[in-house]
């Protein structure tokens, strides 16, 4: 299957046709993705909490990044692939987010950033990056990265004023030129009406059915993430009970002697080695 493109995307929303948007941060699982199907894939920073044990993102550098997004390109290599700029890589100024933006491009193969925030800062942003020739796709709503300010990891836009503020930021995000716009964690309701108003594709997390796209963190979905799972999240698999069943029976296998079994697990050696071994052996 040929790796989608930008047209491919407007051609989706115009046909009306779901895009399906998953994260991944390491090589065997976005392999699988591709082998699924999936649209696009995110190698997000969540990978801080995913795959790195930190409690939050803000600790991922662009070195961390650029090192699982490669992995990512080398599972999927037909799969449009998403680079989300970690915390500070792009806040400072416009030169640091190209150059940062550039390396995700140049060095893990991905095929266009995101970044967080609505404000006028991030639309300049969005605008030189955008300018400097790279695909962007912008994120609003629930921005972990700004959790601070926006008082924790948990729902936005629940009132009137504050989903309008949701609905300019999309207008923001879209004319500073974003090609796509992932909003999370907002009611079904905003989401609508950011998407009956944009003129690009918007996806969503936790932000309900109406947008044009869905993204879920993989880890979530298949239940191997289990510190936290937000309530946008539907499991369609218990895989962290399957391994960890495995890894009981492997421990309490090998601590018997059960495993390995020398006529399944190992390597053979012709009788008439074996003698001269022993021999050898003893001299
Ligand atoms: O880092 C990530 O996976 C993300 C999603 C939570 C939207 O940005």
């Amino acid at each position: 299957m040929a790796k989608k493109t930008i047209n491919d995307f407007n051609q989706m929303v115009d046909n009306g046709e779901k895009i399906v948007y998953l994260t991944a941060y390491d090589y065997l699982t976005a392999k699988m993705e591709e082998k699924a199907g999936v649209d696009m894939i995110l190698v997000g920073d969540s990978l801080g909490m995913v795959s790195l044990g930190y409690d939050t993102t803000f600790p991922v550098t662009m070195d961390d990044m650029i090192r699982h997004c490669s992995a990512v390109r080398r599972g999927a290599p037909n799969t449009f692939i998403v680079g989300d700029m970690p915390y500070m890589s792009y806040q400072t100024s416009n030169e640091q987010a190209i150059a940062n933006a550039g390396r995700f491009i140049k060095e893990a193969g991905a095929d266009c950033i995101k970044l967080e925030g609505g404000g006028p800062m991030i639309a300049e942003r969005i605008k030189a990056i955008q300018q400097a020739g790279i695909l962007v796709m912008g994120h609003i709503g629930l921005t972990p990265q700004l959790m601070g300010q926006i008082g924790g990891y948990r729902a936005q836009g629940r009132s009137s004023a504050a989903a309008m503020k949701i609905v300019n930021e999309a207008k923001a995000v879209e004319a500073a030129g974003a090609f796509s716009i992932l909003v999370e964690g907002i009611p079904t309701a905003v989401g609508k009406a950011i998407t009956e108003r944009a003129g690009i594709p918007i996806l969503g997390i936790g932000a309900g059915s109406y947008t044009h796209g869905q993204l879920l963190i993989y880890a979530d979905m298949v239940g191997l993430y289990d510190n936290f799972t937000p309530k946008f999240v539907k499991k369609y698999a218990n895989v962290g009970e399957v391994l960890t069943k495995a890894f009981k029976e492997y421990t309490e296998e090998v601590r018997k002697g059960q495993f390995p079994v020398d006529s399944e697990h190992t390597y053979g050696m012709n009788e008439t080695e074996v003698k001269e071994f022993l021999a050898l052996l003893d001299k």
